[in-house]
């Protein structure tokens, strides 16, 4: 396609205008994109944890081309080509003898799909959430979505949802009780600039669960799939969900979701469903994205070491390739500077966030590291 040089005024004219955004990227390769002036730029940012393999990753690329000469869609009322090989290989990375995946087109939908499974086995109405938690937009996920800005102006939720301090076991064993659907939680919150669960709280939301007969929904749309090092976040605290919800990094970029819920726990025929949900291209894409990564996945800690060795004149906290650094106002001045010298950042709630993608290369990562600090200095 033949892109336009007035693609300002038509966005203006005929997109609803929601992003504020300035460049336009044409083109990426690994860990690099370039925008339509030629200007290249690392990618720390990975459209938002997104890019897992990388931008345009070969085997990615050429699994969704043969997919779209063979078929790309047929409806989930038929056998859909690789899905049941997909749901395989996605069930053995979670390690839940048994567990049965379901499909969907995003994060906030497979969310969705999560609160739904947890409402209609348990019988229960209420969930638990937490302070600066962030599941999504769509009206159940935004029931437990804590930042009221997003909440509010669509009140009344359809769930009821108590929202708990991240890390305050207290409060929650006083919260849950035998009305509670779910607790559904991120390891580690990402929308609120990379914060990870205190040290055993995990385990302690997994026995306050457990003692009321209520689910665990941990949600690993953004640390999932890799992203911390291990193939999800709960693997490092020793515990098991009930429910994992998966999207972003999923298909390298491909829109796709997950949720892989424990044996035993599923929906029946009918319950729900979607018209593209695990789709034959989705699928082919997920699939590439799962063996790419497995040859990638053991050096995603050290690559995450090299960031926090790099910037540690500032704290940053981080999870395997997932980076945070409070910075506060002067965020969006610092995306601004390392922009302008080469490298895509992002600010999530007054933190500088890097979540690159995995491939990202130890050059990179030093390039990055050195654009990063000078512009904090
Ligand atoms: C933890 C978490 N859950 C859910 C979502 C929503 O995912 P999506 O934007 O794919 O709907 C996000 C997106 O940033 C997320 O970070």
């Amino acid at each position: 396609m033949k892109l336009r040089d007035d693609y300002r005024e038509l966005d203006e004219k005929y997109v609803m205008q929601i992003f504020a955004r300035d460049l336009r990227i044409i083109k990426g390769e690994g860990a690099k994109v370039w925008d339509d002036k030629g200007n290249e730029y690392i990618d720390c940012f990975a459209g938002i944890a997104v890019c897992s393999t990388g931008h345009c990753h070969p085997a990615v690329a050429s699994a969704l081309c043969e997919q779209a000469r063979q078929l790309i869609h047929i409806s989930n009322l038929f056998y859909v080509p690789g899905q049941a090989e997909f749901a395989e290989q996605l069930v053995n990375t979670t390690g839940l003898e048994g567990a049965r995946a379901f499909f969907s087109n995003s994060g906030t939908e497979a969310n969705e799909a999560a609160i739904k499974l947890a409402r209609v086995r348990t019988g229960r109405k209420k969930f638990v959430a937490f302070v600066n938690g962030f599941h999504g937009r769509t009206c159940g996920a935004l029931s437990m979505t804590y930042k009221e800005a997003y909440r509010l102006p669509f009140a009344p939720l359809p769930y009821e949802c108590e929202f708990i301090e991240f890390g305050d076991l207290d409060a929650l064993t006083e919260v849950v009780d035998s009305s509670v659907a779910a607790v559904i939680t991120e390891p580690i919150q990402g929308e609120a600039g990379v914060l990870p669960a205190p040290e055993g709280f995990l385990k302690g939301v997994r026995d306050v669960c457990t003692d009321n007969e209520s689910l665990l929904i941990l949600d690993e749309v953004q640390t999932g799939i890799g992203r911390t090092g291990k193939w999800f976040g709960y693997q490092h605290e020793g515990i098991t969900p009930d429910i994992i919800t998966i999207a972003k990094g999923i298909g390298s970029g491909f829109p796709m979701g997950a949720i892989v819920a424990r044996e035993g726990l599923s929906f029946l025929p009918g319950e729900h469903g979607g018209t593209f949900n695990g789709g034959p291209l989705a699928c082919a894409a997920g699939r590439a994205t799962l063996s790419v990564l497995e040859g990638i996945l053991p050096d995603v800690a050290r690559k995450g070491r090299l960031f926090a060795e790099g910037l540690s004149a500032y704290n940053p906290r981080q999870i395997g390739l997932m980076v945070g650094i409070s910075l506060g106002e002067r965020c969006a001045e610092v995306q601004k500077k390392c922009l302008k010298a080469g490298v895509l950042t992002n600010c999530a709630s007054g933190s500088l966030r890097l979540v690159p993608p995995l491939v990202i290369t130890d050059e990179e990562i030093e390039t990055a590291v050195g654009v990063i600090n000078a512009a904090l200095d």
